[in-house]
């Protein structure tokens, strides 16, 4: 933990040479919080000072099957001894091209690229290119990315990097409506996150009335639906997360997990906005490095094979049914939301996350690495040993909560 030696001096010496000492949300979440980690196995990561923990976290979302997955780390290793960064793809730049066409309903191409802003930027800039038109509706306090036009932070960004976006409330058609009506003939394309995950904020899961309605409306508009699907893409649905509510997006943004924690981005797209795709320009110096998409194959084999997604969510509905029980055994109020493979757990009334930041401390010095302000994310890897470790965590931490409530 933060007080161990090895983080400690690394904070120090970042301190010196980063900005801030870190930036981004990879700065740790409290001070309980170790800052560096030394590695990861399966559903445990350790930190640099040698403490492990049950990993609630997974990079934030990247690591799906568990960390070090063999087969995935076996297709990056052959790959990496062929050849990575060249003058030009390898070939399975066209094999996972295929594969995500084949796997995702509504693809029938696909760009690959780096992060996730990079693929929410695509999307917006193709939308564009096939309408001619400029705005772009998004929900209002919706994450998608780290550039000035969708950075959530005003640090640097000027007016005309948001002139182009229109918003509304998730879930409410309505609003949506009236943000269309007002950018008029000018819609380009309408950005939508598979469920309200908005970081530090109960999360609600998408109404398929809502779906249906935004469908509608970019078809009557010859508008582009836009799903972001970085955050949840592969953990709810082994296709976009929209296909089991029977909504399918033109464009689609994807990183996270589709490569099981190594470095890759992809926009996949419906033949109608295959001419704008043709026509923007986009690249990136780094984009068609091979070891990547050796992973992403690897990754999304394994997630077929070994019923990952179902996995996923036979844990986390264990985990949550869990934490409820324990919450309620310590008679503390909880809001439990979102997916149970990407929960999040609030305390009633406790706005400045206060409740959130004394239980996951306490959850972290018992051996569960959870957020008190973001969704967690459950992997595959997640065995019954880990589970219980990771409840015994929260058990404590319950009763943290319970005595600092107390006093
Ligand atoms: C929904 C969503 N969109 C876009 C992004 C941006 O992805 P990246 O951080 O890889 O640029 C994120 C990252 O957390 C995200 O959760």
């Amino acid at each position: 933990m933060s007080e161990g030696t090895a983080d400690r001096q690394l904070r120090e010496r970042a301190r010196a040479v980063i900005p801030g000492g870190m930036y981004g949300h990879q700065a740790a979440p409290g001070a309980a919080y170790p800052q560096f980690m030394r590695g990861g196995r399966g559903a445990r990561v350790w930190d640099v000072d040698g403490n492990e923990y049950v990993d609630l976290m997974c990079s934030y979302g990247p690591v799906v099957l568990g960390h070090l997955h063999p087969a995935v780390e076996a297709a990056a290793r052959a790959q990496a001894e062929i050849g990575d960064c060249m003058n030009a793809p390898g070939p399975v730049m066209v094999d996972l091209a295929e594969l995500m066409v084949r796997t995702v309903r509504h693809a029938d191409w696909a760009i690959l690229a780096k992060n996730g802003t990079d693929a929410t930027t695509m999307c917006c800039t193709i939308a564009r290119a096939q309408t001619g038109r400029s705005k772009i509706l998004v929900a209002k306090g919706a994450y998608h990315g780290a550039a000035p036009w969708c950075t959530p932070r005003p640090a640097g960004v000027t007016p005309a990097d948001h002139a182009n976006l229109g918003h509304y409330a998730f879930n409410d058609l309505a609003s949506v409506q009236r943000a269309a009506a007002e950018a008029g003939d000018d819609l380009a394309g309408i950005l939508v996150s598979p469920f309200k995950h908005d970081a530090g904020f109960d999360q609600e899961l998408v109404d398929p009335l809502f779906a249906r309605g935004l469908r509608e409306l970019c078809d009557a508009t010859a508008a582009a639906l836009i799903l972001d699907d970085v955050r949840a893409g592969f953990r709810l649905h082994l296709g976009s997360s929209w296909e089991p509510v029977g909504v399918d997006p033109d464009l689609s943004a994807w990183s996270k997990a589709i490569a099981n924690g190594r470095a890759l981005a992809a926009v996949l797209g419906n033949d109608a906005f295959r001419g704008g795709a043709k026509n923007v320009f986009v690249t990136g110096s780094f984009w068609f490095a091979a070891v990547p998409m050796a992973a992403a194959i690897a990754t999304i084999k394994a997630l077929k094979e070994e019923n990952a997604i179902e996995a996923m969510h036979r844990m986390g509905s264990q985990l949550r049914d869990g934490i409820l029980d324990q919450a309620r055994s310590w008679d503390l109020a909880v809001n439990y939301t979102g997916p149970p493979v990407m929960p999040y757990l609030t305390f009633a009334g406790d706005q400045d996350h206060e409740l959130a930041g004394v239980f996951a401390a306490q959850a972290l010095r018992g051996g569960a690495y959870l957020h008190p302000r973001h969704n967690w994310f459950v992997s595959a890897a997640m065995t019954g040993d880990d589970l219980a470790l990771a409840l015994e965590a929260t058990d404590q931490a319950f009763a943290a909560v319970r005595k600092h409530l107390g006093q």
